[in-house]
């Protein structure tokens, strides 16, 4: 499956593992690129030593590519901006914002750039300032989102622009990558499905969480303060929920997640922590290694697409 993103990449199988804070660390993104995909370490919030550490170790385990996701909302975010120069990660994902003043610099330093966007408004952005690709992604995806849903969003963004672009959110097997190359997409991010494999240090509660998990399970919470975020419902959840109704303010709502992925992820706090997962969680049954996640996605997906 030779697509543009392989190309660019210089990865075996067009399948990027999304960024995800606390959980896409140095294991999973090794994992991931020794498995022929692209792994992602996630900056999330995490101070620049931190975030050093994870590449220096990530790349103690794989001598493959591998990226690493700026989350642009971070206050350490302009620091490991300039990390990713100074460690010649290969690539850049972006999360939360727009990056567009960072893109020089990493480019100058041969570094692909590939934004996060939930519009094509942005995409078009994007592209002009020298993007090397987008990650598309819809609303059906764990963690931060957009309104459109992958469906809607993947068509409209391929015919906006000309770089090639990744679609995310709602991906969890064959039929779902060869579902969004036919929307014009020439990979896609997965992040529920690898949250629950071997190389994830996920605690073993969020695992059983996502697997145990049903169509329906997850909600969005922070739509009334312009952040909205797809988790497993839970007390947090529903707590949220109920503080948004009484029309609470940004800071109050925020009192209640802080840490609250760090809870789930570390302590496995499953009832009081944001179990952070797309819709797609109701289809992952299992635990398995990247490699095995990545070999059985590319194999039913090379069947429905007939590729040989
Ligand atoms: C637990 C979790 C944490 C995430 N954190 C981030 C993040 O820090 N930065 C980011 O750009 N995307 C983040 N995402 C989104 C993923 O990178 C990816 O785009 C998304 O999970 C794809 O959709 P899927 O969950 O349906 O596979 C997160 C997703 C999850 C499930």
């Amino acid at each position: 499956m030779k697509t543009r993103i392989s190309e660019l990449l210089n990865i075996k199988y067009p399948i990027i593992q999304g960024g995800m804070a606390w959980v896409a660390e140095h294991h999973l993104a090794a994992g991931v690129s020794n498995g022929g995909g692209l792994g992602i370490i996630a900056a999330g919030s995490a101070p620049v030593e931190v975030v050093r550490e994870e590449i220096r170790k990530a790349k103690t385990l794989t001598d493959k590519p591998f990226g690493v996701n700026i989350m642009l909302l971070s206050p350490y975010a302009s620091e490991i901006a300039d990390l990713v120069v100074e460690e010649k990660v290969s690539v850049v994902t972006t999360g939360a914002g727009n990056p567009e003043k960072y893109i020089p610099m990493w480019k100058e330093a041969g570094i692909k750039v590939i934004p996060v966007v939930a519009s094509v408004a942005l995409a078009k952005r994007m592209e002009k300032h020298g993007a090397d690709a987008v990650v598309a992604e819809g609303c059906e995806a764990g963690g931060h989102i957009g309104e459109l849903t992958t469906m809607a969003l993947i068509p409209q963004i391929v015919d906006a622009i000309n770089i090639p672009v990744i679609a995310a959110g709602g991906i969890g097997d064959g039929r779902g990558l060869a579902a969004v190359f036919m929307l014009g997409a020439e990979a896609g991010q997965i992040g529920t499905r690898f949250v629950v494999s071997h190389e994830s240090i996920v605690h073993p509660n969020y695992k059983k969480r996502l697997i145990d998990s049903r169509d329906i399970d997850s909600t969005v919470t922070g739509r009334s303060t312009g952040h909205p975020v797809r988790s497993i419902r839970n007390q947090m959840t529903r707590q949220y929920t109920r503080l948004e109704q009484e029309g609470k303010s940004f800071e109050e709502l925020e009192l209640l997640t802080l840490g609250s992925l760090r809870k789930a992820v570390v302590e496995g706090d499953i009832n009081n922590g944001s179990v952070m997962a797309g819709q797609i969680a109701g289809l992952v049954s299992k635990e398995q290694s990247c490699k095995e996640i990545i070999s059985e996605i590319i194999e039913e997906a090379e069947k429905l697409l007939k590729i040989d």
